[in-house]
């Protein structure tokens, strides 16, 4: 049986800067071992321990879709006094680092098959909303789900992040896309506007429909109210919680809410789950 706290060998194999101050960073990561890459199965939502020999370990979502082969891909915004997440920043293509995981639930677990699905998202954190939007819209997964919306927001035009993917998937006509912008540049051609106001405009009949958010603490808190006025049932409003962790895998107690301990029973809860919970999060 393998030893969940020894962490998985991985080299890395492109870093891409999604802003010009260079503060979130995308890793793309291979396998060192492939006995590793094929034992490692996950769906959109899960997280792993990002770790990093004399830094420590980091919970983060993982960017990629499992249908974007060999490489996984992890999306990390600098922040000054982030041990784990400056040392990562300093790293070159090249390094070797660990990861530990899948864990944690995914969306598909919270029954969005069959369904339309509303992707919400604001600033950095559209990570595991990229790796849901590439798996939906997979030629093998598109017939799973109705209609897909799609929602991103940042706060100006350098902030979006993804902006190769958020190109491709604008000329899809099967999938509906919206961004927008706090605030735009003289460039900017786009939608300028908070998230929540977008949400209200556009978002699909909440019949038979699931609205999975990601964003700051405010983004979800000005949402939310609005998909409960547009009918969205609790059960189908989804968010990924970010508490602090250590183990990942629900034995140090690090994560817990009430009875849930976040790093397994979530990350992803729903809106219902939520409202049986203390608000420690
Ligand atoms: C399930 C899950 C998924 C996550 N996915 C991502 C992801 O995809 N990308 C990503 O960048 N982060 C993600 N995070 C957040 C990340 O794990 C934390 O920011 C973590 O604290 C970083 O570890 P560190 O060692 O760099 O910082 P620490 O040394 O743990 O933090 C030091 C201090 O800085 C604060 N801090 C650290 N990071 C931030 C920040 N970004 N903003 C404000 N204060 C901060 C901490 O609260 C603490 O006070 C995720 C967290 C969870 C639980
Ligand atoms: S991080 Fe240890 S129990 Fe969740």
């Amino acid at each position: 049986m393998n030893n969940p706290y020894l962490p998985i060998p991985m080299i890395i194999k492109n870093i891409t800067d999604e802003t010009t101050v260079k503060d979130i960073k995308t890793f793309e990561l291979a396998f060192l071992n492939k006995e590793d890459e094929k034992n490692f199965s996950y769906l959109p939502g899960q997280f792993a321990e990002i770790s990093i020999l004399g830094s420590g370990e980091a919970p983060i979502g993982i960017a990629s879709s499992p249908t974007e082969k060999e490489i996984l891909k992890f999306t990390v915004k600098w922040y000054e006094k982030g041990v784990v997440t400056n040392a990562l920043h300093n790293l070159f293509v090249g390094d070797k680092i660990g990861i530990r995981g899948p864990f944690g639930n995914s969306f598909e677990s919270k029954n969005i098959k069959n369904k339309s699905v509303v992707v919400i998202g604001g600033g950095f954190a559209f990570t595991t909303l990229r790796s849901l939007t590439t798996y939906m819209i997979h030629s093998h997964n598109r017939n799973k789900f109705e209609n897909i919306t799609i929602i991103y927001g940042a706060r100006s035009p350098d902030d979006l992040i993804y902006k190769k993917e958020l190109k491709e998937w604008a000329e899809r006509d099967d999938i509906k896309l919206y961004v927008t912008v706090d605030k735009g540049d003289k460039d900017w051609k786009g939608r300028e506007g908070f998230v929540p106001t977008v949400v209200e405009e556009v978002a699909p009949s909440a019949q038979e429909a699931s609205a999975i958010i990601c964003g700051p603490p405010i983004m979800i808190k000005f949402t939310i109210p609005k998909l409960v006025e547009l009918g969205f049932s609790p059960e189908n409003i989804l968010n990924s919680l970010e508490m602090r962790m250590k183990c990942g895998i629900g034995k140090c107690g690090r994560c817990n809410i009430g009875n849930k301990y976040v790093c397994k029973d979530g990350p992803i809860f729903s809106l219902a789950e939520l409202n049986d919970l203390p608000k420690e999060y």
